[in-house]
């Protein structure tokens, strides 16, 4: 990504716990046809499967390679281990290629090495990820040692920017050194089948981040990382998320909205059928309190949801401020709207006696609220089930009586 992202990120960083959006670059990809496909296997390439040896310029320049091809092509990994640093796999391409992984993929920990990310696609249309293998991103000997580090800009494992028509199935992806997967500015993207593991106790290892894209699929997925599964950024829409077993992580959440200018609306997002163990937050959508830009997220549905001793199962928060530097614009901050959000049977427990919290503004109330077929309960004995609620209007039926806050 642009070197302007780069310092987003770093200020991103420095001040935790939400993504940042790509610098805006042009766009252009190029149409790819059917017809036989041709396979580019990186160990005939100059690949070694020790390990330790690196193997970056074989993958690159299977991808360069692929890429001229006119129909199909094929980037093949064959099993073992390829120790492999950033790689640039940019289009426009002739072909339509499918990189199969079979083995595993070690990110180089030379950090110097890498700008914004590990592996980023980008401009490319008509793109299959697929395998059993692994993006192991070798996190654990890179991450902060403690949450206020002035730590460098740690790259995401696997960036689709400017991608139309991507499917990444069956792969799983380990210990991202920041985000797992990015998908970013990108159009009819399907991620499915995948599993996603990093450390309970480290931030920023987002599962799937979605932003500015729209048409995304996120479906049948593990995912246990120490911050969001799924979180979904400004600009995006047509957003499905079906299917995710999350936990441990801060849950599956819309936000947060509002960090930077120009942020566009987020609309149309369905989060169906999944299952939150033991995460910090449920479900949530997030607004900074002192948000830079006006934008409305609407048409947001949460249904059949089971939580497992999730603390904050429901959450909508319009005066999200981690830094705690808002002093005074509370009153005010109505920049981002939130309208027509829909949570319908939603079961199971809550590690907190507050199940339910929807701090919406004063200036702009939330409306179209509506809690269907809610009961999520405390899980701990002497403490009663209870929502918090300012400013959230809409409508609430089959659901606990004391979660049932709205006005
Ligand atoms: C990737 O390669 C393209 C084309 O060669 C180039 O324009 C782009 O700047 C490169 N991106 C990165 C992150 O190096
Ligand atoms: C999307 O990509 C797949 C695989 O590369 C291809 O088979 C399919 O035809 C593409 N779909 C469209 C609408 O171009
Ligand atoms: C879900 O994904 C797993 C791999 O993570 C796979 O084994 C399983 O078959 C998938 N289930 C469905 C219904 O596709
Ligand atoms: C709301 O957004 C506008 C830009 O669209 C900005 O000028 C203003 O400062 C923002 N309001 C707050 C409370 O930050
Ligand atoms: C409610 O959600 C659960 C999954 O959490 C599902 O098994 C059940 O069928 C759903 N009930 C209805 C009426 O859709
Ligand atoms: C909040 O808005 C009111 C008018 O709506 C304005 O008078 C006041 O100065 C604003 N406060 C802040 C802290 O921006
Ligand atoms: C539970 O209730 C007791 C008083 O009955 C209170 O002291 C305690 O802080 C409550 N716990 C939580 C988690 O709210």
């Amino acid at each position: 990504m642009a070197s302007a992202n780069n310092a987003l990120r770093v200020f991103f960083i420095l001040t935790v716990v939400c993504a940042a959006r790509a610098a805006p670059a042009p766009a252009g990809a190029a149409k790819a046809t059917g017809g036989a496909g041709e396979a580019f296997d990186i160990t005939k390439l100059g690949a070694t499967n020790d390990g330790k040896t690196d193997s970056t310029k074989a993958l690159q320049d299977a991808w360069t390679s692929a890429c001229r091809v006119t129909g199909r092509a094929t980037v093949l990994i064959p099993k073992g281990d390829y120790l492999v640093g950033p790689l640039n796999f940019s289009g426009p391409c002739k072909a339509a290629i499918t990189i199969q992984l079979d083995g595993t993929l070690l990110g180089s920990n030379d950090l110097a090495k890498y700008k914004a990310s590990w592996i980023e696609v980008s401009h490319v249309e008509n793109i299959v990820i697929t395998g059993p293998g692994t993006l192991d991103g070798q996190g654990t000997a890179v991450y902060p040692k403690s949450k206020t580090a002035d730590y460098k800009a740690l790259p995401n494992t696997l960036v689709l920017f400017y991608v139309t028509n991507a499917t990444i199935s069956g792969i799983r992806l380990l210990n991202a050194k920041f985000f797992h997967i990015s998908i970013d500015t990108s159009k009819d993207i399907t991620v499915k089948d995948v599993s996603i593991t990093a450390p309970a106790d480290v931030e920023n290892t987002d599962g799937v981040h979605v932003g500015a894209s729209s048409k995304v699929s996120i479906t049948n997925a593990t995912i246990g990382t120490g911050d969001d599964c799924v979180s979904i950024g400004p600009g995006s829409s047509g957003v499905t998320v079906t299917g995710i077993t999350c936990g441990p992580g801060q849950g599956i959440s819309v936000g947060c909205l509002g960090r930077y200018k120009d942020e566009k609306d987020v609309t149309d997002v369905t989060v169906k059928d999944c299952v939150l163990k033991r995460t910090t937050n449920g479900v949530r959508i997030k607004s900074y309190e002192d948000a830079e830009s006006v934008l409305t997220a609407s048409h947001l549905t949460f249904e059949n949801i089971k939580m497992e001793e999730v603390a904050n199962p429901i959450i909508i928060d319009q005066y999200y401020c981690p830094q705690k530097v808002c002093p005074g614009k509370r009153s005010n901050s109505s920049n981002v709207s939130v309208k027509d959000v829909t949570f319908r049977n939603i079961t199971g427990t809550s590690s907190t006696p507050e199940a339910i919290s929807l701090i919406c503004s004063d200036a702009q109330p939330c409306s179209g609220v509506q809690l269907v077929d809610v009961n999520v309960e405390y899980a701990g004995k002497n403490n009663k089930t209870m929502a918090v609620c300012s400013n959230a209007k809409g409508t609430a039926k089959g659901s606990l009586e004391a979660l049932a806050c709205l006005v």
